[in-house]
């Protein structure tokens, strides 16, 4: 037996494997979820039925995709994460291709994120006054797309209602409300800039739409990041809650509260309802929970806590850090799962989170990683080939062939989430686009799109976006 003492791994292994197994979802569950998902969506879409749904399904108003003749420049703002950015953004339509002339990254304070819109609106209206002085842009009339990565109910593009808080963000007085409306009315509270219409999106739209310039047949946008969404393009006839049988809209699906009414109660792991009932939003976005970035390292850390209290790691001593909410960080995960240099990852981390550890305990830590992002990618590719399928049979074909613009940082980085999304879908051939700055630049090309549609006669969008910029 050589130094890294097989044996004992191998014995060690079978208990913790026992630990583990609610985490593994075979092929026959997944695709029940699917199957599941697919009833969901339908309520989504529903006239009587959209209210009660876990899964939205919320008509986002944009009813086409890029045809590569988009162009001009246009102003993006990006609120999603702990960050919020400010982007000017150039569509040249003889390269086809998007330039981002300038960005602006602001930070989103945690007291920000908790506390009143108000304070929220007044620090976004701030940092996009500072970038329009830096870049000059004070007194200049440019179209705006906003990227608002959060559940809204969309009246129409310029007009959104907040549904719900997600991702660690609570601030007061904006459920319920027009975000459009918010962030004009914290820009004129400043009084030094204005604007006149903007073109609300969510990310996963913004995510389709950069990549659909770039591949005119994508139609599917995937968020797995901080949180988790997609959006596709429908059928109009299928969308009852809009008026309309004819061409398509693009429809947010806001997956992550699939299981918000307990259909997913039979995979749910102790794990899982821990981290719900101490997360500031119990009992919404439940499959978000199980799959996204904001969640995913909290899990392995509950499962190591739980598997040290069995004495089966560390030799049973937890750490000060390791019994801390939220101190192991989703990036761990990513980086304890490197091909080459995982269980190096893993030594270290483990050090700097105050664990004595033998090289079994590495290997366990490593295991435990790659069954907790294994189901976040086989839950993800479970419900996107339930979309795909969808569209498959919405146009009545044998066979599907279409493109997922993807982004999100869990999807990015891990190293194991993008392959292994196909086996679901034998009758559809599923091409991956990674976006580059998708929220941004899919906020500018839903504006640029919504202009140029505008201009024809039987324009399914909405009137001409503009943004108007006071300088007194
Ligand atoms: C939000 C979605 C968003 C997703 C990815 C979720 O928490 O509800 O609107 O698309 O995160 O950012």
């Amino acid at each position: 037996m050589n130094q890294l003492g097989f044996l004992p791994f191998v014995c060690i292994s079978v208990q913790v494997v026992k630990h583990l197994e609610p985490f593994r979802l075979s092929l026959e569950k997944l695709k029940v979820v699917s199957t599941r998902l697919r009833k969901d969506m339908i309520r989504g879409l529903g006239k009587h039925t959209h209210h009660r749904a876990a899964v939205k399904m919320l008509p986002t108003f944009v009813r086409a995709t890029p045809d590569g003749t988009e162009k001009g420049d246009f102003l993006a703002l990006d609120l999603g994460g702990t960050n919020f950015r400010v982007l000017h953004v150039r569509v040249m339509e003889e390269e086809q291709k998007m330039v981002k002339m300038d960005s602006q990254l602001c930070a989103i304070p945690q007291e920000i994120m908790l506390g009143t819109g108000e304070q929220l609106f007044d620090h976004i209206a701030a940092c996009l006054s500072e970038f329009l002085d830096s870049q000059n842009l004070k007194g200049q009339t440019l179209p705006m797309g906003f990227t608002f990565s959060f559940p809204c109910e969309q009246k129409e593009i310029d007009k959104s209602i907040l549904i719900r808080w997600t991702k660690g963000f609570n601030c007061s007085g904006v459920e319920g409300e027009d975000v459009v409306k918010l962030l004009k009315e914290a820009i004129h509270r400043r009084g030094d800039y204005d604007i006149s219409s903007v073109a609300m999106v969510n990310d996963t739209v913004g995510t389709m739409m950069s990549c659909g310039y770039r591949d005119q047949t994508c139609e599917i946008g995937m968020i797995i990041g901080t949180g988790t969404n997609a959006c596709y393009m429908e059928e109009m006839k299928n969308v009852k809650r809009v008026e309309g049988e004819d061409g398509q809209m693009c429809i947010n699906t806001e997956w992550g509260g699939f299981g918000d009414d307990g259909s997913l109660e039979d995979i749910l792991t102790e794990f899982d309802k821990v981290v719900d009932r101490t997360s500031i939003n119990p009992g919404v976005h439940t499959f978000e929970k199980m799959i996204s970035g904001m969640y995913l390292g909290e899990i392995v850390r509950l499962v190591l806590m739980k598997l040290t209290e069995k004495k089966l790691l560390f030799k049973g001593e937890v750490s000060e850090a390791l019994r801390t909410k939220e101190t192991f960080e989703t990036k761990f995960i990513s980086m304890i799962e490197e091909p080459d240099s995982g269980l190096e990852n893993a030594k270290k981390i483990l050090t700097e989170l105050g664990l004595t550890w033998d090289l079994v305990d590495a290997r366990v830590v490593r295991l435990v990683c790659e069954t907790i992002s294994s189901r976040s990618a086989r839950l993800c590719a479970a419900a996107l080939a339930t979309i795909v399928d969808r569209i498959r049979v919405n146009r009545g074909l044998p066979h599907l062939k279409t493109t997922v613009g993807v982004d999100g940082t869990v999807y990015k980085k891990h190293p194991k989430m993008q392959p292994s999304m196909h086996f679901l879908t034998p009758d559809c051939k599923i091409k991956f686009l990674v976006s580059e700055d998708g929220s941004g630049k899919g906020a500018a090309m839903v504006t640029a799109v919504a202009h140029s549609l505008s201009k024809h006669p039987h324009c399914m969008m909405v009137p001409p976006l503009c943004f108007t910029v006071r300088n007194d």
